[in-house]
């Protein structure tokens, strides 16, 4: 079994996600930390305590951070257009949930989970990247224990969506997620290259629920929101999977195409957030910046129909 961290800021395609590593016969969710991004912090984290209630998921979860790794940048925006003011889907989740907190951090969840089980856990974050940032500050050792990460968010060859540059993972903590893949551990980045491409359209998603297990209501419910805004603000008939596109990698990566490079995040001006791979093959660049920095695997295709199954 794939032992996994997943790292989350639910978040309406991160509730779908969460469902999917819960439900997965081959996946052992290990823990659930949270991170500020589609809501404030306190919502999120009550969104996670409410999906694990309402979906009867045992794994810890561990409140995370609820501003940037950077404590000069202002990241107080959030997402309620795509994900509602309560973060799903404006369902009504009560103010106060009644299911338990781990006592420690995120970040200390991270390092003594890893710690516990070193070359098994796989940390697999789809919202900003300050958890896993704050981890290897506070134990850089970390990264040498850690099976994989995987992680979404990015866009490499195509536009972001928070900006012509950005995608809001990334947008929303830029050194954060610099820190993380100019790490010394193994990345791979799942962005919008590959995420804007694999959508559910609410005929595949109603069929699902008259299926599926009882849980998938409760799905549904929660992404009525985020469909009509894929309709109304994007023009796509289908919400985009891009949590789930990342969670889908852990055990069927041949249904992706990767290319390999350093990364490297533009922290500030115009592009913030942008997303950079220099290719292996052109190691032929000048400058401080990419010396020395690993390779990580970006995701440049994505067989979306058997994704999507
Ligand atoms: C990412 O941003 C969030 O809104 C989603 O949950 C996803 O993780 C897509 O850009
Ligand atoms: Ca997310």
């Amino acid at each position: 079994m794939l032992k996994v961290i997943f790292d989350t800021d639910p978040g309406v395609d991160d509730a779908m996600a969460l469902l999917y590593l819960h439900r997965h016969p081959g996946i052992d969710l290990v823990g659930v930390t949270t991170v500020f991004g589609n809501a404030p912090i306190e919502i999120t984290t009550r969104n996670a305590q409410y999906l694990h209630q309402q979906w009867k998921i045992e794994a810890p979860i561990a409140g995370g951070a609820g501003r940037a790794y950077d404590d000069g940048r202002d990241a107080a925006h959030f997402a309620p257009v795509v994900h509602g003011e309560d973060g799903l889907g404006n369902i009504g989740v009560p103010l106060d949930v009644d299911h338990p907190l781990d006592e420690r951090s995120a970040t200390q969840f991270i390092i003594d989970t890893v710690r516990a089980d070193p070359g098994n856990v796989t940390l697999v974050a789809v919202g900003r990247m300050t958890n896993l940032a704050l981890a290897l500050k506070a134990d850089p050792q970390i990264a040498s224990l850690v099976k994989e990460v995987v992680i979404m968010g990015g866009a490499f060859d195509v536009n972001g969506n928070v900006t012509p540059a950005a995608e809001a993972n990334i947008h929303g903590d830029p050194e954060a997620a610099d820190v993380v893949f100019t790490a010394p551990w193994k990345v791979t980045i799942i962005g919008l290259d590959v995420t804007l491409k694999t959508t559910m359209s609410s005929d595949y998603l109603a069929k699902m629920v008259e299926a599926g297990p009882s849980e998938l209501k409760l799905l549904s419910d929660l992404s009525q929101y985020y469909i009509d805004f894929y309709r109304q603000r994007v023009g796509l008939d289908g919400m985009a999977l891009h949590d789930s596109c990342a969670c889908v990698y852990l055990t069927e990566p041949h249904l992706f195409e990767v290319r390999t490079g350093p990364v490297r995040v533009v922290c500030g001006g115009l592009a913030d957030g942008k997303t950079i791979q220099a290719p292996d093959q052109v190691r032929k660049y000048v400058g401080s910046a990419w010396d020395g920095v690993p390779s990580q695997v970006v995701c440049t295709g994505i067989q979306p129909e058997a994704v999507l199954e």
